[in-house]
């Protein structure tokens, strides 16, 4: 151990990264054809039918060989507002312009710069949610505080617009990130409660941060694929003024995690503030990936992908779902949105019930599943005692269809065994 801690400090693997070290101790390798990774975060990145064919050249000019513009190229950032324009404000006088896009590599250098833009206010989150904004806050707490909404099973563990309104005005909250439709409990916000935190945002003047990561995996309460895409885009009144920032990119609808390639949606100051946040943190985009990104956005190619990836996912949901359920696993809430059933196992015999332990036996099945209490946002750890999400597990149904009924048909075989 060379690491001295005084100089560098501990930091442990968080989430995902944690069960992929544990699984690579029993063999695991990435695309390993005996190993079922039900605790993805990737969608799987392959063709899938009625898709457009996958991009596989990247074309170069001699421009792309220098600097960019921090927040993107003006080409990229107009193509991206041409996308939003397109799928969530026709009919509506305000539209967006390359001025309300800014460009990083990957989401969550995005969410990284927006945290690192914030000042002295009240940061609102809810439990569970993304893993990696526990350490995000942290990184910034100096500066703001991060305070707890309450959420609850019977709401789909989302803050309700009502909560949202009381806690805003009585707590103080200056801004609120989330994750909409949510990782990872699969619930979306949408309709008339997403149009009320847009209200809540524009009239208390908070910023609402929303992580729109999983954008385009929509479906219906029956698991039939949804008609289209979900945005708070759609409920902005002015683009300039209201204080939403939709995060989002190629990662995951359009199935290019590698990529690295997000994209922040908002008013022109805010993006700007972003950029000129970013000058100290990465200093721009790589110019290659945001000429091959446009490709990506062009209107036929994208909403050929994101049709397709609506059934293609809607199959695995449904067969993910009923197979749970036919092991005493419950989804709560049914997902409506993103490839994770967030689901608890209280019934299951114990150990068994316990989702660390659950973890570990199926891992001795060559099937990785995600503990619930990853998700258990605690910046600084200040909440003590045992999480409430110790009988829950997130199970992702991010690889191909074949993969995962694998992975299901050796968790029922290891609950035979041991029930
Ligand atoms: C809710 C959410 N936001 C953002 C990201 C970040 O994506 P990226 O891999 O582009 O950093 C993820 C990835 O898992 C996610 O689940």
């Amino acid at each position: 151990m060379t690491n001295d801690p005084r100089v560098m400090r501990p930091i442990p693997y968080m989430g995902v990264i944690y069960v992929v070290a544990e699984a690579m101790k029993l063999g695991f390798r990435n695309g390993h054809p005996d190993w079922c990774n039900l605790g993805q975060g990737q969608p799987e990145v392959g063709v899938i039918e009625g898709a457009p064919p996958r991009l596989m050249d990247i074309h170069l000019e001699p421009i792309d060989h220098a600097y960019g513009h921090i927040c993107g190229t003006e080409e990229l950032r107009q193509v991206v507002a041409d996308h939003y324009n397109r799928l969530y404000r026709q009919g509506k006088a305000s539209k967006y312009t390359a001025e309300n896009v800014c460009i990083a590599s990957g989401g969550r250098l995005m969410l990284s710069r927006i945290f690192a833009t914030l000042g002295e206010v009240n940061l609102a989150y809810q439990t569970p949610d993304y893993t990696a904004y526990q350490d995000m806050i942290e990184y910034h707490q100096h500066r703001f505080t991060p305070v707890l909404l309450p959420a609850t099973e019977e709401d789909g563990f989302s803050v309700s617009p009502t909560t949202l309104e009381r806690e805003v005005v009585s707590r103080g909250i200056g801004a609120f990130v989330v994750s909409n439709p949510c990782n990872p409990t699969g619930n979306v916000i949408q309709g008339s409660d997403l149009k009320s935190y847009a209200e809540i945002a524009r009239t208390h003047k908070m910023l609402l941060i929303l992580d729109e990561f999983y954008s385009h995996f929509i479906y219906g309460k029956d698991g039939s694929p949804g008609s289209g895409p979900v945005s708070g885009a759609s409920y902005v009144e002015d683009v300039n003024k209201d204080p939403l920032l939709l995060v989002d990119g190629l990662t995951k609808s359009f199935r290019y995690p590698g990529w690295r390639l997000s994209w922040a949606v908002g008013p022109a100051e805010m993006i700007d503030t972003i950029g000129r946040a970013a000058s100290a943190i990465d200093g721009g985009a790589s110019r290659l990936v945001q000429r091959a990104a446009m490709a990506v956005l062009e209107p036929k190619r994208a909403d050929g992908e994101t049709d397709a990836l609506r059934k293609a996912f809607s199959k695995k949901r449904n067969l993910m779902v009923e197979h749970l359920k036919q092991m005493n696993i419950r989804c709560c809430p049914e997902p409506e949105g993103t490839f994770y059933c967030w689901a608890s196992i209280k019934e299951l015999p114990a150990p068994l019930n316990r989702g660390e332990v659950f973890f570990t036996e199926a891992l001795k099945h060559r099937v990785m599943t995600v503990p619930g209490a990853f998700f258990d946002v605690n910046p600084g750890n200040r909440r003590h005692g045992v999480s409430p999400f110790e009988s829950w597990v997130r199970f992702s149904f991010g690889p191909p269809l074949d993969n995962v009924a694998m992975g299901l048909e050796r968790l029922e075989s290891m609950l035979s065994v041991t029930v």
